[in-house]
């Protein structure tokens, strides 16, 4: 995974067939995704569950890109080398997750994947103030995590003070929640270099038809 600051349209597989998601990676990837991101969720951290190592582990040989992974999940820590092993290249996890966000991040860089922070909307950008060194990605989160679908939360300058806060550091900004054409570009104009996107990459879309997913990136992208 070499660095660049170009913009990367991330469809999150939440919005997906869930009964599918081999063909549908396939789908989004050929569309023009650039990463696949993928929302672990525990029912305790967030207010929903989806699934967890074996289901990445599952999908991994049908991703050509980038296998990025979203760990809405407390405690973390035990299932880093899982996630790791079922073939992660990033691993985020959050900030409010637990009181040593530090050594997580410490723990998925050991375990060979690039290390995530994100940042839920009530969180400010000094939060990571102190986690660059070991960070290579922050996620600043635009909607309460748990769900696809919600409304987007603005946030933007959260994301002009990251930027600064990170200079010519090679982390990336990622943007997670209600990203659609509409709110893409004050993002990207603030720094964001990876937007996720679900419901409006997904909307109106199919493994039959998939050309709507390439015309729903395209719009975001540009
Ligand atoms: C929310 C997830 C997001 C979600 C985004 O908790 O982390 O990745 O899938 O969905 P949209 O783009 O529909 O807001
Ligand atoms: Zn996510």
């Amino acid at each position: 995974m070499s660095f660049d600051r170009t913009v990367k349209i991330a469809p999150s597989i939440l919005a997906a067939d869930f009964a599918n998601f081999g063909a549908e990676i396939c789908a989004v990837e050929s569309q023009g995704a650039d990463w696949i991101h993928v929302d672990v969720m525990d029912g305790h951290f967030v207010p929903n569950v989806t699934f967890g190592p074996s289901t990445c582990a599952a999908i991994r040989p049908h991703i050509q890109t980038v296998m990025d992974v979203h760990l809405m999940i407390s405690p973390v820590d035990q299932f880093i080398e899982a996630f790791a092993e079922a073939g992660s290249d990033v691993i985020t996890a959050h900030v409010e997750a637990g009181p040593h966000i530090h050594r997580t991040l410490q723990a998925i860089r050991a375990n060979g994947a690039k290390a995530g922070v994100a940042l839920n909307p009530g969180t400010p950008a000094s939060a990571v103030a102190h986690l660059l060194d070991v960070a290579d990605l922050v996620c600043v989160m635009t909607v309460n995590p748990g769900f696809g679908g919600q409304s987007f939360i603005p946030l933007e300058s959260k994301v002009a003070e990251l930027l600064a806060m990170i200079g010519d550091r090679p982390i990336h900004i990622e943007i997670d929640g209600g990203v659609t054409p509409e709110t893409a570009p004050g993002l990207v104009a603030a720094g964001a270099d990876v937007l996720v996107a679900g419901s409006a990459v997904f909307e109106g879309g199919s493994v039959e038809n998939p050309a709507p997913y390439g015309r729903n990136i395209r719009k975001i992208r540009s």
